[in-house]
């Protein structure tokens, strides 16, 4: 049996990660609504949709960090609200464009730093659907998430759980790809899994308050469909 490679990270190496994740979300943008609302059921944005619909006020600024074809923001815009989505995936952005008015659409690698890109105290509403996992330092994207808010402003994110001993055999990280045979090199980037505690403990160190959570199977994986535990987060 030959052992599976795994990126670890010296920069070429990150970088190479890098252009896999845009690549592969490129290729995916045509398929992506089809794709998530009909084999993978993808119910994360449904979730948001429930969580924040509280907080939706008139004239609100929201930011969609890794806003792919809009399935997020589209709860936002279909209300009037003025949305701001990014993005490291042209594509996906070119699917949002055509069919949501956002007021801005970047494309940008959020680990770059979303400060360089947005001063802070911009936002009311700061959202990141299905993307933390893809980002290896989530403790700086929140706390700039955080710094982008204005006073009274709220953060709703999800992430993906990481199960030990879970029965698929799923490591905490490990590239998309992994526990399916005849995987191709495009899906050999990393996804991070996060404990509830470890997630916990980066909203005390940043004194974001829980508003409110809840775990659920956010798609189901692969040919074997297997189901993937999510949770979402409101905090303050
Ligand atoms: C699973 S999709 C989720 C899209 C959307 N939020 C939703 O819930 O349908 C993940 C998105 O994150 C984007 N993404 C991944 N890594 C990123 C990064 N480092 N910076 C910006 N976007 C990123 C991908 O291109 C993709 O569009």
């Amino acid at each position: 049996m030959v052992a599976p490679v795994y990126f670890v990270g010296t920069p070429d190496i990150l970088l190479l990660m890098k252009k896999l994740i845009e690549e592969y979300n490129n290729l995916l943008s045509d398929k992506y609504d089809t794709a998530t609302q009909g084999e993978f059921k993808w119910l994360a944005p449904v979730k948001l949709y429930e969580y924040i619909r509280p907080y939706i006020k008139n004239g609100a600024e929201v930011l969609d960090v890794g806003v792919g074809t809009g399935q997020t923001s589209k709860i936002f815009i279909n209300k009037g609200l003025s949305v701001i989505g990014v993005d490291i995936s042209e594509k996906m952005l070119a699917v949002a464009q055509s069919k949501l008015n956002f007021t801005k659409l970047i494309k940008y690698d959020v680990e770059q730093g979303l400060l360089n890109i947005f001063p802070q105290d911009k936002f009311d509403i700061v959202v990141a659907v299905g993307v933390l996992e893809f980002i290896k330092d989530i403790k700086k994207t929140l706390s700039e998430m955080r710094q982008l808010l204005k006073n009274g402003g709220i953060i709703a994110f999800t992430y993906e759980i990481y199960e030990p001993n879970n029965k698929y055999g799923i490591e905490k990280i490990a590239p998309l790809g992994a526990g399916s045979e005849n995987v191709p090199e495009l899906l050999n980037f990393m996804v991070y899994r996060r404990l509830p505690n470890e997630v916990d403990k980066i909203l005390r160190d940043l004194s974001l308050g829980i508003i409110n959570r809840e775990k659920f199977i956010g798609y189901l994986r692969s040919q074997l469909k297997f189901p993937v535990l999510y949770e979402i987060l409101v905090v303050s």
